[in-house]
């Protein structure tokens, strides 16, 4: 029922990391979830998870060669996701108006439509932020970052999209760093969320693993389930990972339930 794009005027500031670990989030609460890589031109949503087949993407929904439904895939978690390609070839061909009409379809079927936008306002990026209601844009406490996030966000009103807040990522909380208080009087819009600089978020970038799954007592992530619960509607912690048994527990559960089945039994 709700589409929000994450958008940045800078890039490399989380938008991808933001919305694949939220996106989980939600899914791990019980919400329909589907995250699309709407940044056609640089794909790696599928990456960050591991995933390197991937045969029909949202590019090919651009080229009109597939339909939305041909490139919806299941993810970890119960989430849904949409891939781009990481050819570019099909790009020669794309129709940027059938995004739109791509998450009008999937809004019938999720809870939550999440789009992972390209950075800027070129022509995919600015699909991305047409073909949503609700919008969050991403900063770093950096000037020029900052400055960018404001042209992003003017774009967004001047086309009426809800504005959610912007979310200051990567932050230190070093005296050098713009203020909170400043970030939300030049962006004229409440910050929806602070996350903090945190190594796990790169380790895990790096293992392709989202860290979520990996790290879900980090830092970042302990700070990003404050933002799912806002938007869940109730209290949402990353689940915990399985713990794998090691070799001396394995014996030692192996002749306990032996010494069960023997132990239960009269002798006479
Ligand atoms: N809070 C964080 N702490 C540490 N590293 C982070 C954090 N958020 C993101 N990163 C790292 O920063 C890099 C860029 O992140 P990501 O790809 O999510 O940004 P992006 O805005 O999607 O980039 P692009 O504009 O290129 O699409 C990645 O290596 C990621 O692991
Ligand atoms: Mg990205």
């Amino acid at each position: 029922m709700r589409s929000i794009v994450f958008c940045s005027g800078k890039g490399g500031v989380g938008k991808s990391s933001i919305a694949l670990n939220l996106g989980l989030l939600l899914a791990q609460a019980g919400k329909k979830v589907v995250v699309v890589d709407a940044d056609v031109s640089m794909a790696n949503l599928a990456l960050m998870m591991g995933i390197e087949r991937t045969p029909i993407t949202l590019n090919h929904v651009l080229s009109g060669e597939n339909v939305i439904e041909d490139a919806l895939y299941d993810g970890p978690e119960g989430m849904k996701y949409v891939p781009a390609e990481l050819s570019t070839e099909k790009l020669s061909r794309a129709d940027y108006n059938r995004m739109k009409q791509a998450v009008v379809k999937l809004e019938k079927d999720f809870d939550f439509v999440l789009l992972d936008a390209a950075p800027g306002w070129m022509q995919d990026a600015k699909a991305a932020m047409n073909s949503v209601k609700e919008a969050y844009v991403i900063v770093t406490p950096e000037p020029i970052c900052i400055a960018d996030g404001l042209k992003a966000k003017n774009y967004l009103e001047r086309r009426g999209t809800k504005m959610l807040g912007v979310i200051i990522n990567m932050a230190l909380n070093d005296p050098t760093e713009i203020r909170d208080s400043d970030i939300k009087g030049v962006m004229g819009m409440d910050i929806a969320a602070k996350l903090p600089e945190d190594l796990e978020v790169r380790r895990a970038s790096a293992s392709q693993k989202p860290v979520v799954l990996r790290s879900p007592n980090s830092p970042f992530v302990r700070a990003l389930s404050e933002m799912a619960s806002k938007l869940a509607g109730k209290q949402v912690v990353a689940k915990q990972p399985k713990v794998k048994k090691g070799l001396i527990q394995s014996i030692l559960d192996f002749f306990l339930r032996k010494g069960d089945s023997s132990g239960g039994k009269k002798t006479v």
